[in-house]
């Protein structure tokens, strides 16, 4: 059954119960981040946090017109906004900004031919936005399995995340690669996703249970993050370019360092980055099967340090709560730390052992506030399936 308080504050908004539910968890990256958008093998969980929609098709009630009617939680007020089904636009209004990526996702499923009978939707999120745990690309998905479901087709994940991904390049402005929404596409409970984001392939990788996976949001969102963003993928084009390869995923490290006064130190450090991150996914992959808990946290150390030396995109917070991390030592329980996703601000992944976690959140919290002053709020991220869809009759639920 749905929460007895989401769908009373649905029939509130909308006069009427809702008649479908999505679901579709964040993500955090156990290690691989900035090579999705250059084909790299990258290594995700979709996570027990998430944001959930209640919809339910809107012709001729009170407000209803020809289209599409979003109520968020996270927005002001209680009047659900509305989006045109025959001009969909980016917005422009900040209050309305949000309502980009529900607009990007109907006017990427349009641009298919699938065009869902005007509806009524309210969103429920728990998680952060800007905590690097990919809301954006949740909130996509959500609202991919609702036009979905109301338009009666079902696609696969690969090319739902497609479309999602489009959404943001088109209406949010972010030239995302394809991590976020394979990762929430595509998770398993007890799995870590590994996604091949050259041909969009995925499989599952079994985690240790032994082992907490942390999480710990700075809670710092460095507004110059998304330019940046744009900046190092155009700083990898141009390194691809200059070592003359289809993609850094073709690039060995001998070739970048072969290439070395060819790329200047900017583009060299990007490149080595890149082709040292993809790297490391490979042989983390290979420490989880083997259990080997002290070569995982040395790969997460080398690549939060090339995130931060080479990529630049760390910052002094996130740089705060890793090196707190590794001071907990592994006499501790502990086994390693690094950013996750895109970076600037955003969140921190760890592995402790599980014993150790109470302490271990204790010691994060503590560096946080004496570091730079935030109370955070780290926790215990359970690797979980995937974002799913359900039928809501008045009394049962069939998911499918
Ligand atoms: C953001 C993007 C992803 C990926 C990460 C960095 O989360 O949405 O596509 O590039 O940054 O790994």
């Amino acid at each position: 059954m749905k929460p007895p308080a989401q769908t009373s504050i649905f029939q509130d908004l909308y006069l009427d119960a809702p008649s479908v539910a999505a679901k579709a968890p964040g993500r955090i990256n156990l290690i691989g981040d900035h090579i999705d958008y250059l084909g790299g093998i990258v290594l995700p969980m979709a996570i027990d946090v998430g944001i959930e929609i209640l919809a339910a098709p809107d012709p001729g009630r009170p407000g209803a017109g020809r289209g599409y009617r979003f109520w968020s939680d996270s927005q002001t007020g209680d009047v659900p906004l509305s989006l045109s089904r025959d001009a969909l636009h980016p917005e422009t209004g900040t209050d309305r900004s949000w309502l980009n990526y529900p607009a990007g996702v109907l006017a990427a499923y349009q641009a298919e031919g699938i065009v869902p009978p005007p509806f009524a939707a309210a969103v429920f999120s728990a998680l952060p936005h800007g905590a690097g745990l990919s809301s954006s690309a949740a909130l996509c998905t959500a609202v991919a399995l609702v036009i979905e479901r109301l338009s009666g087709v079902s696609l696969g994940v690969a090319e739902r995340a497609r479309l999602c991904q489009r959404a943001e390049h088109q209406f949010a402005g972010v030239p995302c690669g394809i991590m976020d929404q394979l990762a929430i596409g595509g998770g398993m409970a007890g799995h870590a996703v590994r996604i091949d984001c050259r041909d969009e392939t995925y499989e599952p990788v079994p985690l240790p249970g032994g082992i907490a996976i942390v999480v710990a949001d700075t809670k710092v969102h460095h507004r110059l993050g998304s330019g940046q963003y744009r900046a190092r993928r155009e700083d990898c084009e141009r390194a691809t370019g200059i070592l003359g390869v289809p993609s850094l995923r073709d690039a060995a490290p001998a070739a970048v360092e072969g290439g070395k006064a060819a790329l200047g130190d900017v583009l060299y450090r990007r490149a080595r980055h890149a082709v040292g991150e993809m790297g490391r996914v490979e042989a983390f992959i290979d420490a989880l099967r083997d259990g080997d808990l002290p070569a995982l946290g040395e790969l997460m150390a080398a690549s939060h340090r090339s995130l931060r030396d080479d990529f630049e995109v760390s910052c002094p917070e996130l740089d705060c709560l890793v090196d707190a991390a590794n001071a907990f030592g592994p006499e501790r329980g502990f086994g390693g730390a690094r950013m996750t996703g895109g970076g600037f601000g955003g969140s921190t992944v760890n592995l402790v052992e599980r014993g150790a976690t109470d302490a271990f959140l204790d010691h994060l919290r503590a560096a946080a506030r004496s570091g730079f002053g935030n109370d955070i709020t780290p926790f215990v991220a359970t690797p979980s399936a995937g974002a799913t869809s359900s039928d809501l009759a008045p009394d049962s639920i069939t998911t499918t």
